[in-house]
């Protein structure tokens, strides 16, 4: 491993700025590209805001070679188009940490790279993008990653800093806890409504029902999680802020394209292929994905 990596973050939304402020006030800024030309980055955390130096970069033609690591943190509807990027800053030894929601990262990613390494990631911070271009971290930064020799770049990288990480033996029952997570949030889209929705009873009810179904499907992939689990992650939401939302119904409410599929819509596909009906997600899924696509 090389003992000052280059790193580079692409997709500075969210959770790109966050895991970028955190390397720059370690002292390992990154560099970074995305979509929108801007000078910096900005963060607001409970002591301040911290400043990310830019630009960001828009033009992968002008990326400036190859890298040892970077934090891919587009949303998984923005993969196709972000290919480019991987392109120009990977080579074959670079690692490539997935931030992003789902538990097909490496099947998703594989197709558009050579050679490098993928390492799928569990993101479990919020943090919610301002009116004024400003990230607001609202939680403790933290990610989970397999404990595999990959991963080592990537933990070494955020020694230290503001996001920790940890080490998961068993990351496949990791990683559907959240999706378990996620797919319930995406109610939150149906409804138009933020966590507060889940202290009504009959959601409540709803919820739980959808996460038992997902559980079933988690299983047959190989993800140990007891029945407690649906219980556990309801009453997250209901503890959570009421006010506190979640990207896909921020995604939502601006008209963008939803990552229905990879948050909801895996559950039905791969419970289909497992033979386990998925009654619950059969009528989430398809109003998800029109909500996403259209027409109408
Ligand atoms: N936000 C959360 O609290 C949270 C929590 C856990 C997990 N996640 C997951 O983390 C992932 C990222 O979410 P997010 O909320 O950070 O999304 P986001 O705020 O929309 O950030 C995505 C970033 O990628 C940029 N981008 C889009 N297309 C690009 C391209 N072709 N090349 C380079 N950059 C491109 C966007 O640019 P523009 O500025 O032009 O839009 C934006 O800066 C998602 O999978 C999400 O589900 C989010």
């Amino acid at each position: 491993m090389p003992r000052n990596p280059a790193v580079a973050l692409v997709g500075p939304g969210a959770i790109g700025t966050t895991v970028a402020a955190a390397l720059h006030e370690a002292g390992r800024t990154p560099m970074v590209y995305g979509r929108t030309a801007r000078e910096h980055l900005e963060l607001r955390v409970d002591e301040g805001r911290i400043v990310v130096p830019g630009p960001v970069r828009i033009d992968p033609a002008h990326a400036g070679g190859a890298v040892d690591l970077v934090f891919l943190a587009v949303k998984s509807t923005q993969l196709q188009a972000a290919a480019p990027w991987l392109t120009a800053l990977c080579h074959p030894g670079t690692v490539v940490c997935v931030l992003q929601n789902g538990v097909e990262q490496e099947s998703s990613i594989a197709p558009l790279l050579t050679d490098a390494r993928i390492v799928p990631s569990v993101v479990w911070f919020p943090a919610q993008a301002q009116p004024d271009g400003s990230v607001w971290l609202r939680g403790d930064a933290r990610l989970t990653v397999p404990d595999a020799p990959a991963s080592r770049i990537v933990f070494e990288a955020l020694r230290g800093t503001r996001c920790a990480v940890d080490l998961a033996t068993d990351f496949t029952s990791v990683a559907w806890r959240k999706l378990l997570q996620n797919a319930a949030a995406g109610l939150m889209v149906l409804s138009g409504r933020r966590s507060g929705m889940f202290g009504r009873v009959d959601v409540a009810r709803v919820t739980l029902g959808y996460l038992r179904e997902c559980l079933e499907v988690a299983r047959a992939e190989g993800a140990v999680l007891g029945d407690e689990v649906p219980g556990e992650i309801l009453a997250g939401f209901q503890s959570n802020p009421a006010d506190l939302g979640t990207s896909i119904l921020a995604d939502r409410v601006a008209g963008r394209p939803l990552e229905w599929d990879t948050r909801n819509g895996v559950v039905q596909r791969r419970g289909r292929a497992h033979g386990i009906p998925t009654p619950i997600s059969d009528l989430v899924v398809p109003l998800l994905a029109a909500a996403s696509d259209g027409p109408g």
